[in-house]
């Protein structure tokens, strides 16, 4: 989708401004034609020289010293895209408030293509409410926010507030264009673990952050999909994602139930509870009443009963959790629920599964074919899943 659209390429003043020549040449590889923004800060980072000689035309620095009378806005009328990478916490404020005081925001303010910011700077930066307020406002007028990553930050610290990954700013400019190689596909995920009730205020849950779930529903949104999210963490999730807010397995059961005839693929990554309280007590269990005896009974089995009336043409994707015997077991469920692949994890080793911000996992087909994916970034498993899922639905086409 990138081939032969003009992307006006804006470059403002962080340490990450380097890795924006990376995503001036995956654009220009993709056949897009490239007019570099550079902001006058920005130059203290990268050169004009550089992106002058990599993208499609000389780069831009100022709204006086271009050849074109008014450089704004033949850059803006004529954009398919304007894509800002990195976005410095100025350059964010400054187009939230419509402060025109620089060619790359009066560009962005002269633009009806559709805007992707990709913010990066340090964590204390990233989490000022002034910062999160401005970045809220943005995305509610429409623009899509490439969210910063966790990860090693300028001077040796760590934390949220890294520039995403060239190749994922450029896949997020493929979809917004309507491009990426999941497009035409409807996948559903779910993500996040269940709360059972005991009483209105009480209830049996897991330890699952739904961060894989969310990572997947991000990944294959940035592909191009048409994503639907049955989540029941409340984190964010990318935009262009619908997303089905939901607690018990229950809810998740009837959510998923509602939409999997239309999906072609369905990931399961949601911890789901296995057993939930057989009665829920009206008011809250009062303490003095002694210790309550809990009465579990089966949830249902949300990823068997997909199993069991799975389409043609679906490809079905269970998630397994185990602390022993994980590819065995794994194995066995992806037989036992007519899976095509089962993402099995050893959530008891260092730096896997819930909570964390990494997993590593063994992607188990039902033909028996394993594939490790080593500790990595959760975004990263995500991408190994969905090419896995691909690389299945190309072999079923064959
Ligand atoms: C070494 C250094 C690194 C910086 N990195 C960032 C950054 O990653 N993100 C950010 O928002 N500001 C960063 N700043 C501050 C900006 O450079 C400063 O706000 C500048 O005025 C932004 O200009 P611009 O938005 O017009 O490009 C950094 C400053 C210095 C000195």
């Amino acid at each position: 989708m990138l081939r032969g659209r003009r992307v006006v390429l804006g470059v403002s003043g962080g340490i990450a401004a380097y890795k924006a020549i990376e995503v001036c040449r995956r654009l220009v590889d993709a056949g897009a034609f490239v007019s570099p923004v550079l902001t006058p800060d920005s130059l203290h980072f990268v050169t004009t020289q550089t992106f002058s000689a990599l993208a499609s035309e000389p780069a831009r620095t100022s709204l006086w010293d271009s050849p074109e009378p008014s450089p704004h806005t033949a850059l803006g009328q004529r954009a398919d895209l304007v894509v800002v990478a990195p976005a410095t916490a100025r350059v964010l404020a400054a187009y939230a408030m419509g402060m025109s005081d620089d060619l790359l925001v009066a560009t962005l303010l002269a633009t009806r293509a559709p805007v992707i910011v990709c913010p990066a700077m340090h964590t204390e930066m990233w989490e000022q409410p002034a910062v999160q307020a401005n970045v809220a406002l943005l995305r509610e007028r429409g623009v899509t926010v490439v969210d910063p990553v966790a990860g090693m930050l300028a001077g040796g610290d760590v934390g949220v507030g890294r520039l995403a990954e060239p190749a994922d700013i450029v896949a997020a400019c493929d979809r917004v264009l309507g491009g990426g190689d999941l497009a035409g596909l409807r996948v559903l995920v779910t993500a996040g673990g269940t709360r059972e009730p005991i009483d209105p205020v009480r209830y049996i849950g897991n330890r699952s952050s739904g961060k894989q779930g969310h990572a997947l529903a991000d990944e294959a949104a940035a592909r191009g999909a048409e994503v639907t999210l049955v989540t029941s963490a409340g984190r964010p999730a990318a935009p262009g994602v619908e997303v089905v807010s939901v607690e018990t397995a229950a809810q998740m059961e009837a959510a998923v139930a509602a939409r999997s005839d239309d999906a072609d693929v369905i990931v399961m990554a949601a911890a789901v509870a296995d057993f939930r309280p057989k009665a829920v007590a009206d008011d809250k269990l009062k303490k003095g009443d002694g210790v309550p005896e809990v009465v579990l009974e089966p949830t249902p089995d949300i990823l068997a009963g997909l199993g069991a009336r799975k389409r043609p043409g679906q490809t079905l994707v269970g998630f397994a959790a185990e602390t022993s015997d994980v590819v065995a077991n794994a194995a066995e469920k992806v037989r036992r629920k007519n899976l095509d692949l089962i993402v099995a994890n050893d959530v008891s080793a260092p730096g896997v599964g819930f909570e964390h911000d990494t997993n590593a996992v063994v992607l188990l087909r039902e033909d028996g074919s394993r594939e490790d994916v080593p500790l990595a970034d959760k975004r990263a498993v995500a991408r190994a899943v969905l090419d896995a899922v691909l690389d299945l639905r190309s072999q079923a086409t064959r």
